[in-house]
């Protein structure tokens, strides 16, 4: 997700200011009381402080669909969200609701919620410890970077589509495949518009540095996505990517991800996997990248 950093201090502190939703009474599907009250004026501001180094940075990056979400939900740098009142303002568009959980669920929780339209965000804002990188989910990366994806029509039926997808390749124990569809797409996707990339994947899009890195630095593939190449692919979870597939259009992305995958699995079964850096005859290359970013750090 975000960029790496050093962080020195001992994590003891963060943990427990990031813990404080982990005693909160859970329902059993993980779900807990925002308790929005309870935030500090220094938690709402951090969120501010956020939100507005995103919107120096997004402009000209962020797909239109997101661009659009930001108005409809109003979304700004006035504090962390009510999680009630912003799915109040989702649920008429495409009938999501944002639920608040302590942070990740298990699978076929996650699965649950997502194939009845309910997206579970982590109710917990970052230490300011880790302003610049944080690896678990919190509610910056949750709203800011999910959500506005979710009031796009076609985005919306797309992620349900993936929940209903997991439960079943949960069940055929190849759950590893098919997330390898969440990452390069939800969490790292890019979008191609009037020619030009621009972003949807909120791994990225709640990263100002990832921002510039997946769209402007030479070191990273960007490859046009393909449903089977994208399901054999590793990839990093603790920094950039080596590798970012450009989908066409929301449309196709569903349809590829709606239908049984039954055959799919069977295919890959016999396929070896690939790592986050490999190109293959068959990819369609928009850039080749150099991997410098990578090759610096190994020096
Ligand atoms: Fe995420």
């Amino acid at each position: 997700m975000e960029q790496t950093i050093d962080i020195n201090d001992s994590v003891t502190s963060s943990e427990m200011e990031k813990n404080r939703y982990f005693n909160a009474q859970r329902a059993p599907d993980y779900t807990i009381d925002q308790d929005w009250k309870s935030y500090s004026p220094e938690e709402h501001d951090r969120w501010d402080r956020l939100f507005l180094r995103m919107q120096e940075i997004l402009p000209g990056r962020a797909c239109s669909a997101f661009v659009k979400a930001m108005n409809e939900l109003q979304l700004s740098a006035s504090g962390i969200p009510d999680m009630e009142k912003l799915s109040d303002l989702l649920e008429p568009i495409t009938g999501w609701r944002v639920v608040p959980v302590a942070g990740l669920v298990p699978d076929d929780v996650f699965f649950d919620h997502l194939a009845n339209r309910r997206f579970p965000a982590g109710a917990f804002i970052r230490p300011e410890k880790e302003f610049d990188y944080l690896q678990e989910p919190d509610i910056f990366h949750d709203i800011f970077g999910h959500v506005p994806m979710l009031a796009d029509p076609t985005f919306a039926d797309f992620i349900q589509a993936y929940g209903k997808g997991g439960q079943a390749a949960l069940e055929r124990g190849q759950l590893h495949n098919l997330a390898r569809i969440y990452w390069y797409t939800v969490e790292f996707g890019l979008i191609e518009e009037d020619g030009d990339l621009r972003i949807f994947g909120a791994g990225i899009l709640s990263s100002p540095q990832e921002s510039k890195f997946c769209l402007e630095d030479h070191s990273p593939n960007r490859i046009r996505f393909d449903r089977e190449r994208v399901m054999r692919t590793n990839y990093i979870i603790d920094d950039f990517q080596k590798t970012y597939f450009v989908i066409s259009d929301f449309e196709t992305l569903l349809k590829d991800c709606y239908e049984d995958f039954t055959g799919v699995y069977e295919k890959l079964v016999g396929l070896t996997d690939l790592s986050p850096s490999d190109l293959i005859p068959e990819d369609h290359l928009i850039h080749r990248g150099t991997q410098k970013y990578f090759l610096d750090k190994q020096a």
